[in-house]
């Protein structure tokens, strides 16, 4: 993040949570469950498929998990009610891995209950490398009782393409394949962009050797051309990829393209009333944030 960048971003996390709001919430569909279903419903009309996510990471009790597992649960009946095409994303640390596995798979398995009741789709989301065992364990085991699970993978970890062949053992690789959000350590993660970017098209070959699905998760446009050359060359079929963003950032022309193209395209909406943490994320991913953040608050 640049040095102008910065120092904006720092007064304005010193603003109050009323104003960052005004231009936090581009990145989250509201506070509510029917507000983001409302979201869904719009995007669904131009063409894109969706994927929900209850904002919020790393509860510490019992009584949390329980109740964001019991929210999980009753979005997969409305999605089902309100015939969106779209699933879910959950975060492990926010149905409690923190607190135990145990705790976590408790509160997973009823979810899942509930994504087979209502036959959809549940991923699984990575979070940092404290937790990348736990969740690929996990995402297998309930693969074999409910086969539509997936989860996600880094493209920064050294380790994410031997991952690959253990996500296969159940001759179920379904993957979201993202560049990965949390800070590692060289040790164990790539630091360069361009060394990410690269190793982001090897795991997608590796993937498409294994004829498995894949999420293509970026906005980096260079690397989307690469995708797009990657799925030409290889003749790749359609219904065993699809291109992923995040709610709010802007994609320009590209996401038309994508539609001519008939290449599917899901926009992953988080919502909930923990949208700040989320927000302030997004907002120093976004390299305009200066402007962005001064025309917001001065146009309004
Ligand atoms: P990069 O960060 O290089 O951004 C490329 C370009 O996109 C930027 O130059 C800018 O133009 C634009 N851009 C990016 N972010 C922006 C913003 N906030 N505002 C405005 N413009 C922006 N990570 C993880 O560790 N675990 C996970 O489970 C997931 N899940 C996930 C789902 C989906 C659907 C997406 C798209 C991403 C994730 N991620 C994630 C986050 C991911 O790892 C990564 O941090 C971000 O997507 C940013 O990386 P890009 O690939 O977009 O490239």
């Amino acid at each position: 993040m640049s040095f102008i960048n910065k120092i904006i971003l720092f007064f304005a996390t010193k603003l109050p949570k009323s104003i960052i709001k005004l231009f936090a919430m581009r990145y989250v569909a509201g506070e509510s469950a029917l507000n983001a279903i409302k979201t869904a419903k719009r995007l669904n009309d131009k063409g894109f498929s969706v994927t929900l996510d209850i904002l919020g990471e790393h509860v510490k009790t019992q009584k949390e998990a329980i109740a964001i597992t019991d929210e999980y649960v009753e979005l997969f009946k409305l999605l089902y009610q309100f015939k969106i095409d779209g699933n879910i994303s959950i975060k492990p640390s926010h149905i409690g891995l923190d607190i135990s596995v145990l705790e976590f798979e408790k509160n997973l398995s009823r979810i899942v209950k509930s994504a087979a009741d209502t036959g959809n789709f549940l991923r699984i989301d990575m979070e940092s490398s404290l937790s990348t065992d736990q969740t690929i364990i996990s995402t297998l085991k309930y693969q074999k009782l409910y086969n539509k699970i997936g989860t996600v993978i880094q493209a920064y970890l050294f380790r994410t393409i031997h991952d690959i062949d253990k996500l296969n053992e159940n001759d179920l690789l379904n993957i979201r394949l993202c560049k990965g959000i949390y800070k590692e350590s060289n040790k164990i993660a790539i630091q360069s962009r361009y060394k990410i970017n690269e190793n982001y098209l090897k795991i997608v070959d590796k993937i498409m050797d294994k004829n498995g699905f894949i999420g293509l998760a970026t906005h980096d446009l260079n690397l989307i051309k690469n995708l797009y050359k990657k799925i030409k060359n290889r003749n790749y079929p359609n219904d065993k990829f699809e291109f992923q963003v995040l709610y709010g950032v802007p994609m320009g022309s590209w996401l038309k393209k994508n539609l001519e193209n008939n290449f599917k395209t899901r926009v992953y909406i988080p919502f909930g009333p923990n949208w700040y943490d989320y927000s302030i994320r997004r907002l120093k991913e976004n390299p305009n944030i200066a402007g962005y953040i001064l025309q917001n608050i001065f146009n309004r």
